[in-house]
Protein backbone atom coordinates (compact mmCIF):
# COMPACT_ATOMS: atom_id res chain seq x y z
CA UNK A 1 0.00 0.00 0.00
CA UNK A 2 2.24 2.79 1.02
CA UNK A 3 4.69 1.90 -2.19
CA UNK A 4 6.11 5.58 -1.75
CA UNK A 5 7.69 5.75 1.43
CA UNK A 6 10.67 4.61 -0.09
CA UNK A 7 10.06 5.14 -3.46
CA UNK A 8 12.42 6.75 -6.80
CA UNK A 9 10.61 8.73 -8.47
CA UNK A 10 12.21 10.13 -11.96
CA UNK A 11 11.19 14.05 -12.90
CA UNK A 12 10.52 14.34 -16.38
CA UNK A 13 10.36 17.74 -18.23
CA UNK A 14 8.02 16.79 -20.96
CA UNK A 15 9.48 19.81 -23.67
CA UNK A 16 13.32 18.60 -23.12
CA UNK A 17 12.97 14.39 -22.88
CA UNK A 18 12.45 13.24 -26.26
CA UNK A 19 10.81 14.34 -29.16
CA UNK A 20 8.74 12.33 -31.56
CA UNK A 21 7.12 14.73 -33.93
CA UNK A 22 10.48 16.09 -35.08
CA UNK A 23 9.18 20.00 -34.10
CA UNK A 24 12.28 20.24 -31.88
CA UNK A 25 10.04 20.04 -29.09
CA UNK A 26 9.84 16.87 -26.60
CA UNK A 27 6.20 15.45 -26.12
CA UNK A 28 4.28 12.67 -24.60
CA UNK A 29 4.47 10.34 -27.34
CA UNK A 30 8.23 10.70 -26.96
CA UNK A 31 8.13 10.16 -23.32
CA UNK A 32 6.13 7.11 -24.03
CA UNK A 33 8.39 5.96 -26.37
CA UNK A 34 11.65 6.20 -24.01
CA UNK A 35 9.44 4.79 -20.82
CA UNK A 36 11.90 1.83 -21.35
CA UNK A 37 15.00 4.28 -19.95
CA UNK A 38 13.29 4.82 -16.65
CA UNK A 39 12.31 0.97 -15.95
CA UNK A 40 16.09 0.17 -16.84
CA UNK A 41 17.14 2.57 -14.26
CA UNK A 42 14.74 0.92 -11.90
CA UNK A 43 12.75 3.94 -10.94
CA UNK A 44 9.52 3.27 -9.23
CA UNK A 45 6.99 5.85 -10.80
CA UNK A 46 7.64 9.55 -13.35
CA UNK A 47 6.72 12.80 -12.59
CA UNK A 48 5.67 15.12 -15.14
CA UNK A 49 6.12 18.59 -15.03
CA UNK A 50 3.08 20.70 -16.19
CA UNK A 51 1.90 19.22 -19.67
CA UNK A 52 -0.90 21.75 -19.97
CA UNK A 53 -2.05 24.92 -22.60
CA UNK A 54 0.00 27.33 -21.54
CA UNK A 55 1.65 30.71 -22.92
CA UNK A 56 4.81 29.53 -21.76
CA UNK A 57 5.84 32.79 -19.52
CA UNK A 58 7.24 30.13 -17.00
CA UNK A 59 8.13 26.97 -18.38
CA UNK A 60 4.67 25.85 -18.26
CA UNK A 61 3.98 26.96 -15.04
CA UNK A 62 1.69 29.59 -15.82
CA UNK A 63 -1.38 27.71 -17.20
CA UNK A 64 -4.09 28.67 -19.40
CA UNK A 65 -6.35 25.14 -19.12
CA UNK A 66 -5.32 22.78 -16.40
CA UNK A 67 -7.51 19.99 -17.49
CA UNK A 68 -6.37 19.49 -21.09
CA UNK A 69 -2.76 18.73 -22.49
CA UNK A 70 -0.83 21.23 -24.38
CA UNK A 71 -0.73 20.93 -28.37
CA UNK A 72 3.16 21.21 -28.69
CA UNK A 73 2.93 18.28 -26.37
CA UNK A 74 -0.13 16.09 -27.54
CA UNK A 75 -3.82 15.05 -26.60
CA UNK A 76 -5.16 13.57 -23.76
CA UNK A 77 -4.91 10.65 -25.74
CA UNK A 78 -1.39 10.57 -25.61
CA UNK A 79 -1.15 11.11 -21.96
CA UNK A 80 -3.72 8.68 -21.70
CA UNK A 81 -1.69 6.33 -23.63
CA UNK A 82 1.35 6.98 -21.74
CA UNK A 83 -0.09 6.47 -18.62
CA UNK A 84 -1.10 2.58 -19.86
CA UNK A 85 2.13 2.52 -20.83
CA UNK A 86 4.04 3.54 -17.57
CA UNK A 87 1.54 0.95 -15.33
CA UNK A 88 2.38 -1.91 -17.72
CA UNK A 89 5.95 -1.50 -17.04
CA UNK A 90 4.91 -1.10 -13.18
CA UNK A 91 5.83 2.60 -13.11
CA UNK A 92 3.19 5.20 -11.25
CA UNK A 93 2.43 8.32 -12.76
CA UNK A 94 2.47 11.79 -10.89
CA UNK A 95 1.39 15.07 -12.35
CA UNK A 96 2.11 18.87 -11.57
CA UNK A 97 -0.43 20.85 -10.10
CA UNK A 98 0.13 24.45 -9.98
CA UNK A 99 -2.84 26.24 -7.82
CA UNK A 100 -1.35 28.80 -6.50
CA UNK A 101 -1.33 30.67 -10.33
CA UNK A 102 -2.90 30.59 -13.34
CA UNK A 103 -1.33 32.01 -16.55
CA UNK A 104 -2.41 35.71 -17.56
CA UNK A 105 -4.19 34.16 -20.41
CA UNK A 106 -6.69 31.60 -18.13
CA UNK A 107 -10.19 33.07 -19.11
CA UNK A 108 -10.96 33.62 -15.54
CA UNK A 109 -8.24 35.82 -15.66
CA UNK A 110 -9.22 37.68 -18.79
CA UNK A 111 -12.75 37.44 -17.17
CA UNK A 112 -11.38 39.60 -14.26
CA UNK A 113 -9.60 42.22 -16.30
CA UNK A 114 -12.46 42.45 -18.64
CA UNK A 115 -15.26 43.08 -15.88
CA UNK A 116 -13.64 45.43 -13.88
CA UNK A 117 -13.05 46.66 -10.08
CA UNK A 118 -15.18 45.56 -7.48
CA UNK A 119 -16.81 42.60 -10.02
CA UNK A 120 -17.42 38.85 -8.44
CA UNK A 121 -15.02 37.83 -11.46
CA UNK A 122 -11.89 39.86 -9.59
CA UNK A 123 -12.71 37.84 -6.27
CA UNK A 124 -10.88 34.69 -7.46
CA UNK A 125 -7.69 36.57 -8.08
CA UNK A 126 -5.88 39.28 -5.56
CA UNK A 127 -6.78 42.31 -7.15
CA UNK A 128 -6.42 45.50 -4.95
CA UNK A 129 -6.40 49.21 -4.85
CA UNK A 130 -2.68 51.12 -4.48
CA UNK A 131 -1.46 52.87 -2.14
CA UNK A 132 -0.32 56.98 -1.80
CA UNK A 133 -1.58 59.45 -3.91
CA UNK A 134 -3.71 58.17 -6.85
CA UNK A 135 -2.93 54.99 -5.41
CA UNK A 136 0.13 54.78 -7.29
CA UNK A 137 2.52 52.43 -4.92
CA UNK A 138 2.25 48.43 -5.01
CA UNK A 139 -0.86 47.84 -2.04
CA UNK A 140 1.53 46.31 0.00
CA UNK A 141 5.82 45.75 -0.44
CA UNK A 142 5.77 42.04 -1.28
CA UNK A 143 8.61 40.90 -3.33
CA UNK A 144 8.16 38.59 -6.80
CA UNK A 145 9.83 34.94 -6.26
CA UNK A 146 11.56 36.16 -9.79
CA UNK A 147 12.20 39.73 -8.53
CA UNK A 148 10.43 43.03 -8.43
CA UNK A 149 7.34 43.68 -6.96
CA UNK A 150 5.13 41.46 -6.95
CA UNK A 151 1.98 43.69 -8.44
CA UNK A 152 1.24 44.72 -11.56
CA UNK A 153 -0.67 47.62 -12.29
CA UNK A 154 -4.06 47.32 -14.74
CA UNK A 155 -5.25 50.22 -16.91
CA UNK A 156 -8.33 50.95 -14.55
CA UNK A 157 -5.63 51.40 -12.05
CA UNK A 158 -6.39 48.55 -9.87
CA UNK A 159 -3.09 46.10 -8.89
CA UNK A 160 -2.81 42.79 -9.02
CA UNK A 161 -0.45 39.82 -7.12
CA UNK A 162 1.73 37.92 -8.66
CA UNK A 163 4.42 35.87 -6.52
CA UNK A 164 5.77 34.72 -9.35
CA UNK A 165 6.47 36.46 -13.24
CA UNK A 166 3.40 39.12 -13.97
CA UNK A 167 2.19 36.38 -16.61
CA UNK A 168 1.43 34.63 -13.23
CA UNK A 169 -1.63 36.19 -11.07
CA UNK A 170 -2.59 34.56 -7.90
CA UNK A 171 -5.74 32.84 -7.28
CA UNK A 172 -7.61 34.03 -3.82
CA UNK A 173 -7.85 30.58 -2.04
CA UNK A 174 -10.63 32.54 -0.02
CA UNK A 175 -12.44 32.24 -2.92
CA UNK A 176 -15.14 29.09 -3.02
CA UNK A 177 -14.95 28.70 -6.80
CA UNK A 178 -11.31 28.36 -6.66
CA UNK A 179 -11.36 25.67 -4.31
CA UNK A 180 -14.40 23.72 -6.48
CA UNK A 181 -11.84 24.06 -9.46
CA UNK A 182 -9.29 22.41 -8.35
CA UNK A 183 -11.08 19.51 -6.33
CA UNK A 184 -12.41 19.20 -10.24
CA UNK A 185 -8.61 19.16 -11.15
CA UNK A 186 -8.03 16.75 -9.04
CA UNK A 187 -10.67 14.44 -9.97
CA UNK A 188 -10.15 14.99 -13.39
CA UNK A 189 -6.52 13.60 -13.09
CA UNK A 190 -7.95 10.61 -10.94
CA UNK A 191 -10.14 9.88 -13.51
CA UNK A 192 -7.13 9.91 -16.25
CA UNK A 193 -5.57 7.05 -14.31
CA UNK A 194 -2.74 8.91 -12.17
CA UNK A 195 -0.93 8.04 -9.40
CA UNK A 196 -0.44 11.22 -7.66
CA UNK A 197 -0.08 14.69 -7.46
CA UNK A 198 3.33 17.19 -7.10
CA UNK A 199 1.68 20.95 -5.64
CA UNK A 200 3.19 23.25 -7.19
CA UNK A 201 4.63 26.20 -4.32
CA UNK A 202 2.30 24.50 -1.36
CA UNK A 203 3.48 26.83 1.32
CA UNK A 204 2.06 29.82 -0.76
CA UNK A 205 -1.55 29.20 -1.28
CA UNK A 206 -3.38 31.89 1.20
CA UNK A 207 -1.99 34.69 2.08
CA UNK A 208 -2.30 36.33 5.80
CA UNK A 209 -5.53 38.17 6.32
CA UNK A 210 -5.41 41.45 5.13
CA UNK A 211 -2.47 41.43 3.13
CA UNK A 212 0.05 43.01 5.33
CA UNK A 213 3.43 44.36 4.79
CA UNK A 214 6.26 41.91 5.16
CA UNK A 215 8.76 44.33 6.45
CA UNK A 216 11.96 45.46 5.64
CA UNK A 217 14.46 42.22 5.17
CA UNK A 218 14.88 39.52 2.65
CA UNK A 219 11.10 38.84 1.64
CA UNK A 220 12.82 35.67 -0.84
CA UNK A 221 15.23 34.40 1.47
CA UNK A 222 14.05 30.41 2.01
CA UNK A 223 15.16 30.57 5.51
CA UNK A 224 12.65 33.54 6.14
CA UNK A 225 9.81 31.81 4.20
CA UNK A 226 7.80 30.40 7.04
CA UNK A 227 7.61 34.22 8.66
CA UNK A 228 6.54 36.23 5.35
CA UNK A 229 2.88 36.60 5.30
CA UNK A 230 2.44 35.37 2.03
CA UNK A 231 4.08 31.61 2.93
CA UNK A 232 3.37 28.76 5.20
CA UNK A 233 0.34 29.74 6.38
CA UNK A 234 -2.15 27.94 8.58
CA UNK A 235 -4.93 27.71 6.54
CA UNK A 236 -2.92 25.57 4.02
CA UNK A 237 -3.23 22.44 6.36
CA UNK A 238 -7.20 21.80 6.20
CA UNK A 239 -6.87 22.44 2.78
CA UNK A 240 -4.34 19.57 2.24
CA UNK A 241 -6.57 17.77 4.59
CA UNK A 242 -9.35 18.26 2.40
CA UNK A 243 -7.43 16.86 -0.66
CA UNK A 244 -6.26 13.90 0.80
CA UNK A 245 -9.57 12.49 1.55
CA UNK A 246 -10.08 13.54 -1.73
CA UNK A 247 -7.75 11.72 -2.63
CA UNK A 248 -8.36 8.72 -0.55
CA UNK A 249 -11.77 8.62 -1.14
CA UNK A 250 -11.78 8.92 -5.21
CA UNK A 251 -12.93 5.95 -7.07
CA UNK A 252 -10.24 4.39 -9.09
CA UNK A 253 -11.03 4.19 -12.30
CA UNK A 254 -12.55 1.48 -14.30
CA UNK A 255 -10.06 -1.17 -15.73
CA UNK A 256 -7.18 0.00 -13.01
CA UNK A 257 -5.06 -2.73 -12.03
CA UNK A 258 -5.37 -2.68 -8.40
CA UNK A 259 -5.98 0.13 -6.08
CA UNK A 260 -3.02 2.06 -5.07
CA UNK A 261 -2.64 4.56 -3.13
CA UNK A 262 -2.17 7.87 -4.47
CA UNK A 263 -0.01 10.63 -3.46
CA UNK A 264 0.27 14.24 -2.68
CA UNK A 265 4.03 15.81 -2.82
CA UNK A 266 4.47 18.94 -1.42
CA UNK A 267 6.58 21.46 -3.42
CA UNK A 268 6.90 23.48 -0.55
CA UNK A 269 9.80 25.72 0.13
CA UNK A 270 9.89 25.92 3.92
CA UNK A 271 13.88 25.03 5.29
CA UNK A 272 12.59 24.84 9.22
CA UNK A 273 12.71 20.78 9.11
CA UNK A 274 9.85 20.94 11.74
CA UNK A 275 7.82 23.67 9.32
CA UNK A 276 8.16 21.26 6.50
CA UNK A 277 6.99 18.41 8.30
CA UNK A 278 3.68 19.59 9.14
CA UNK A 279 2.60 19.18 5.28
CA UNK A 280 3.27 15.61 5.92
CA UNK A 281 1.73 14.72 8.62
CA UNK A 282 -1.01 11.34 8.65
CA UNK A 283 -3.59 13.18 7.60
CA UNK A 284 -2.13 15.56 4.84
CA UNK A 285 0.23 14.97 1.92
CA UNK A 286 2.43 12.02 2.06
CA UNK A 287 5.43 13.71 0.98
CA UNK A 288 7.61 16.93 0.64
CA UNK A 289 10.71 18.09 -1.28
CA UNK A 290 13.70 18.00 1.44
CA UNK A 291 15.23 21.04 -0.47
CA UNK A 292 17.97 21.87 2.74
CA UNK A 293 19.65 18.50 1.53
CA UNK A 294 19.43 20.18 -2.10
CA UNK A 295 20.74 23.05 -0.80
CA UNK A 296 23.28 21.88 1.70
CA UNK A 297 27.03 22.56 1.17
CA UNK A 298 29.47 20.25 0.38
CA UNK A 299 30.58 19.65 3.73
CA UNK A 300 30.42 16.94 6.33
CA UNK A 301 28.78 18.20 9.38
CA UNK A 302 26.28 20.34 7.60
CA UNK A 303 25.24 17.46 5.17
CA UNK A 304 24.77 15.12 8.47
CA UNK A 305 22.79 18.45 10.66
CA UNK A 306 20.43 18.86 7.68
CA UNK A 307 20.11 14.65 7.09
CA UNK A 308 19.64 14.13 11.19
CA UNK A 309 17.69 17.00 11.63
CA UNK A 310 15.01 16.20 8.75
CA UNK A 311 15.13 12.29 10.11
CA UNK A 312 14.01 13.39 13.29
CA UNK A 313 11.29 15.97 11.75
CA UNK A 314 9.46 13.44 9.71
CA UNK A 315 9.61 10.73 12.28
CA UNK A 316 8.21 12.64 14.60
CA UNK A 317 5.10 12.65 12.49
CA UNK A 318 5.81 8.85 10.65
CA UNK A 319 6.46 10.66 7.43
CA UNK A 320 9.55 9.23 5.04
CA UNK A 321 11.81 12.00 4.18
CA UNK A 322 12.04 12.94 0.72
CA UNK A 323 15.34 13.20 -0.32
CA UNK A 324 15.76 15.33 -3.74
CA UNK A 325 19.40 16.61 -5.23
CA UNK A 326 18.71 17.78 -8.81
CA UNK A 327 15.22 19.64 -10.54
CA UNK A 328 14.35 21.61 -13.16
CA UNK A 329 14.41 24.91 -10.91
CA UNK A 330 18.47 23.69 -9.49
CA UNK A 331 21.86 24.04 -11.00
CA UNK A 332 23.16 20.85 -11.85
CA UNK A 333 24.85 18.73 -9.24
CA UNK A 334 28.00 17.80 -10.98
CA UNK A 335 28.21 22.29 -11.28
CA UNK A 336 26.77 22.96 -8.44
CA UNK A 337 28.65 20.93 -5.90
CA UNK A 338 32.01 20.79 -7.89
CA UNK A 339 32.68 18.23 -10.15
CA UNK A 340 31.17 14.65 -11.21
CA UNK A 341 32.65 12.40 -8.83
CA UNK A 342 31.05 14.71 -6.07
CA UNK A 343 28.08 14.17 -7.94
CA UNK A 344 28.36 10.57 -8.04
CA UNK A 345 28.77 10.43 -4.41
CA UNK A 346 26.30 12.72 -3.53
CA UNK A 347 23.75 10.22 -5.20
CA UNK A 348 24.93 7.21 -3.41
CA UNK A 349 24.68 9.23 -0.11
CA UNK A 350 20.97 10.42 -1.08
CA UNK A 351 19.89 6.91 -2.16
CA UNK A 352 21.64 5.19 0.90
CA UNK A 353 19.69 7.33 3.16
CA UNK A 354 15.76 6.06 4.85
CA UNK A 355 13.35 7.49 2.63
CA UNK A 356 11.63 8.46 -0.66
CA UNK A 357 14.02 9.87 -3.45
CA UNK A 358 13.09 12.24 -6.88
CA UNK A 359 15.83 12.41 -9.60
CA UNK A 360 15.46 14.72 -12.37
CA UNK A 361 16.09 13.64 -15.84
CA UNK A 362 19.78 13.78 -17.01
CA UNK A 363 20.73 13.59 -13.32
CA UNK A 364 21.65 9.97 -13.81
CA UNK A 365 23.68 11.05 -16.93
CA UNK A 366 25.65 13.12 -14.92
CA UNK A 367 24.80 16.28 -16.74
CA UNK A 368 26.61 19.75 -15.86
CA UNK A 369 24.54 22.64 -16.33
CA UNK A 370 24.51 24.19 -19.94
CA UNK A 371 25.50 27.70 -21.15
CA UNK A 372 22.42 29.06 -23.17
CA UNK A 373 23.29 31.86 -25.62
CA UNK A 374 21.44 35.32 -24.33
CA UNK A 375 19.29 35.40 -26.82
CA UNK A 376 17.93 31.68 -26.34
CA UNK A 377 17.37 31.88 -22.68
CA UNK A 378 13.54 31.93 -21.91
CA UNK A 379 13.67 31.77 -17.97
CA UNK A 380 11.74 34.86 -16.74
CA UNK A 381 14.34 35.13 -14.13
CA UNK A 382 16.72 36.67 -16.82
CA UNK A 383 14.73 39.36 -18.05
CA UNK A 384 13.46 40.18 -14.28
CA UNK A 385 16.79 40.22 -12.63
CA UNK A 386 18.27 42.56 -15.94
CA UNK A 387 20.04 39.88 -17.25
CA UNK A 388 22.16 39.27 -13.12
CA UNK A 389 20.62 35.76 -13.09
CA UNK A 390 21.07 33.57 -16.06
CA UNK A 391 17.97 30.90 -14.73
CA UNK A 392 17.09 27.78 -14.97
CA UNK A 393 17.39 27.32 -18.57
CA UNK A 394 20.41 25.13 -18.21
CA UNK A 395 19.08 22.70 -16.38
CA UNK A 396 16.63 22.15 -19.19
CA UNK A 397 18.51 21.29 -21.62
CA UNK A 398 17.20 18.24 -24.19
CA UNK A 399 18.06 14.90 -23.12
CA UNK A 400 20.97 13.64 -25.24
CA UNK A 401 20.37 10.37 -26.16
CA UNK A 402 22.78 8.97 -28.51
CA UNK A 403 25.32 10.38 -31.58
CA UNK A 404 28.55 12.41 -31.60
CA UNK A 405 26.63 15.72 -31.92
CA UNK A 406 23.24 17.70 -31.41
CA UNK A 407 21.00 16.84 -31.35
CA UNK A 408 22.07 13.98 -29.75
CA UNK A 409 18.93 11.72 -30.80
CA UNK A 410 16.66 14.15 -29.02
CA UNK A 411 14.65 14.80 -31.84
CA UNK A 412 14.51 14.25 -35.85
CA UNK A 413 14.94 18.25 -36.62
CA UNK A 414 17.62 20.52 -37.06
CA UNK A 415 19.71 21.30 -33.70
CA UNK A 416 18.76 24.79 -34.47
CA UNK A 417 14.86 23.78 -34.37
CA UNK A 418 15.63 22.78 -30.61
CA UNK A 419 13.46 24.50 -28.14
CA UNK A 420 16.26 24.89 -26.57
CA UNK A 421 20.06 24.48 -27.75
CA UNK A 422 22.16 21.60 -26.79
CA UNK A 423 25.74 22.45 -25.80
CA UNK A 424 28.62 20.76 -28.48
CA UNK A 425 30.55 18.23 -26.55
CA UNK A 426 28.01 16.15 -24.79
CA UNK A 427 28.67 13.05 -27.05
CA UNK A 428 29.76 10.95 -23.85
CA UNK A 429 26.68 12.04 -21.79
CA UNK A 430 24.73 10.48 -23.96
CA UNK A 431 22.42 7.76 -22.72
CA UNK A 432 23.47 5.37 -25.94
CA UNK A 433 27.50 5.88 -25.07
CA UNK A 434 26.98 5.41 -21.26
CA UNK A 435 24.96 2.32 -21.27
CA UNK A 436 27.86 0.37 -22.72
CA UNK A 437 30.09 1.79 -20.15
CA UNK A 438 30.05 -0.11 -16.99
CA UNK A 439 31.82 3.22 -15.41
CA UNK A 440 29.55 5.78 -16.38
CA UNK A 441 27.49 7.60 -14.26
CA UNK A 442 24.27 5.90 -15.76
CA UNK A 443 25.90 2.49 -15.05
CA UNK A 444 26.44 3.77 -10.85
CA UNK A 445 22.49 4.84 -10.61
CA UNK A 446 21.40 1.60 -12.47
CA UNK A 447 23.22 -0.13 -9.94
CA UNK A 448 22.25 1.86 -7.21
CA UNK A 449 19.03 1.56 -7.85
CA UNK A 450 18.82 -1.71 -8.04
CA UNK A 451 21.25 -2.29 -4.84
CA UNK A 452 18.02 -0.18 -2.88
CA UNK A 453 16.13 -2.82 -3.95
CA UNK A 454 17.57 -6.36 -3.21
CA UNK A 455 19.16 -4.75 -0.06
CA UNK A 456 17.76 -3.96 3.04
CA UNK A 457 18.65 -0.42 1.92
CA UNK A 458 15.62 0.17 0.91
CA UNK A 459 13.65 -0.70 4.05
CA UNK A 460 13.03 1.79 6.89
CA UNK A 461 16.01 0.71 8.72
CA UNK A 462 17.03 3.37 11.11
CA UNK A 463 20.87 5.04 10.69
CA UNK A 464 23.59 4.63 12.73
CA UNK A 465 26.30 7.10 12.51
CA UNK A 466 30.32 5.97 12.39
CA UNK A 467 31.85 9.18 11.90
CA UNK A 468 32.29 11.88 14.76
CA UNK A 469 29.67 14.70 14.50
CA UNK A 470 32.46 17.26 13.53
CA UNK A 471 34.74 14.95 11.04
CA UNK A 472 35.27 15.90 7.54
CA UNK A 473 33.57 12.31 6.16
CA UNK A 474 30.16 10.50 6.63
CA UNK A 475 29.77 7.28 7.99
CA UNK A 476 26.87 5.47 8.84
CA UNK A 477 25.00 2.03 8.78
CA UNK A 478 21.34 0.83 7.96
CA UNK A 479 21.24 -2.78 8.72
CA UNK A 480 23.53 -4.83 6.86
CA UNK A 481 25.02 -1.71 4.20
CA UNK A 482 27.54 0.82 5.68
CA UNK A 483 27.88 4.56 3.48
CA UNK A 484 31.27 5.99 3.47
CA UNK A 485 31.84 9.43 2.12
CA UNK A 486 35.11 11.71 1.77
CA UNK A 487 34.30 15.13 1.94
CA UNK A 488 37.74 15.97 3.36
CA UNK A 489 41.18 16.76 1.76
CA UNK A 490 42.98 13.54 2.08
CA UNK A 491 42.38 10.02 1.38
CA UNK A 492 40.56 7.93 4.09
CA UNK A 493 41.38 4.31 5.37
CA UNK A 494 38.62 2.84 6.31
CA UNK A 495 40.08 -0.20 8.23
CA UNK A 496 41.73 2.18 10.33
CA UNK A 497 38.68 4.22 11.13
CA UNK A 498 36.72 0.73 11.89
CA UNK A 499 34.55 0.68 8.44
CA UNK A 500 34.26 -2.87 7.51
CA UNK A 501 32.71 -4.90 4.76
CA UNK A 502 32.31 -5.62 1.21
CA UNK A 503 32.72 -3.12 -1.19
CA UNK A 504 29.13 -3.15 -3.29
CA UNK A 505 29.31 -0.30 -5.06
CA UNK A 506 31.74 3.00 -5.07
CA UNK A 507 31.17 6.20 -6.94
CA UNK A 508 34.76 6.14 -8.75
CA UNK A 509 37.49 3.47 -9.24
CA UNK A 510 39.08 2.64 -6.16
CA UNK A 511 42.64 2.61 -6.27
CA UNK A 512 43.31 0.16 -3.29
CA UNK A 513 41.41 -1.79 -1.05
CA UNK A 514 40.59 0.57 2.12
CA UNK A 515 41.42 3.55 0.96
CA UNK A 516 38.65 5.99 -0.28
CA UNK A 517 39.93 9.25 -2.26
CA UNK A 518 38.79 12.36 -1.73
CA UNK A 519 35.41 12.97 -2.63
CA UNK A 520 34.17 9.36 -3.07
CA UNK A 521 31.85 7.35 -1.67
CA UNK A 522 31.54 3.38 -0.97
CA UNK A 523 28.80 1.32 0.30
CA UNK A 524 29.94 -1.84 2.21
CA UNK A 525 27.95 -4.47 2.97
CA UNK A 526 28.29 -6.74 5.84
CA UNK A 527 26.08 -9.15 4.24
CA UNK A 528 27.11 -10.05 0.42
CA UNK A 529 29.39 -11.29 -1.21
CA UNK A 530 29.20 -9.54 -4.22
CA UNK A 531 31.56 -7.18 -5.45
CA UNK A 532 31.17 -4.66 -7.43
CA UNK A 533 33.38 -4.05 -10.36
CA UNK A 534 34.53 -0.24 -9.83
CA UNK A 535 35.33 -1.38 -6.34
CA UNK A 536 36.99 -4.36 -7.85
CA UNK A 537 40.77 -2.69 -9.48
CA UNK A 538 43.44 -3.15 -7.04
C1 LIG B 1 8.08 25.89 -8.79
C2 LIG B 1 8.37 25.32 -10.14
O1 LIG B 1 9.14 24.16 -9.98
C3 LIG B 1 9.08 26.41 -10.90
O2 LIG B 1 9.63 25.92 -12.09
C4 LIG B 1 8.11 27.52 -11.13
O3 LIG B 1 8.77 28.61 -11.74
C5 LIG B 1 7.48 28.02 -9.83
N1 LIG B 1 7.13 26.95 -8.94
C6 LIG B 1 6.24 28.83 -10.09
O4 LIG B 1 5.19 28.02 -10.52
MG1 LIG C 1 7.54 17.37 -30.50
Amino acid sequence: MTWWRDAVCYEIYPRSFADSDGDGTGDLPGITRHLDHVRDLGADAIWITPCYPSPLADGGYDIEDHTAVADDLGTLQDFTALTVRAHTMGLKVIVDVVPNHSSDTHPWFREALAAGPGSAARERYLFRAGRGPQGAAPPNDWESAFGGPAWTRVPDGEWYLHLHAPEQPDFDWRDAQVRAEFSRVLRFWLDQGVDGFRIDVAHALFKAEGLPDAGPGQHQDPARNHLMPYYDQEELHPLYREWRSLLDSHPAPAGAVAPRERVLVAEAAVFEPARLARYVRADEMQQAFNFAFLEAPWRAPELRRVIDESLAATAAVDAPVTWVMSSHDAARPPTRLGGELRAASAALLMLALPGAVYLYQGEELGLPQAHIPDDRIRDPLWRRSDGRDRGRDGARVPIPWSGDQPPYGFTTAAHEACWLPQPEGWSRFTVAAQGEDPDSMLSLYRRALRLRREHPVAAHGTLHWHSPADASYLAFSRAELTCVVNLGSEALHLDGLGLLGQPVLASTVLPERGTLPVDACVWLSTATDGEDRRTARP
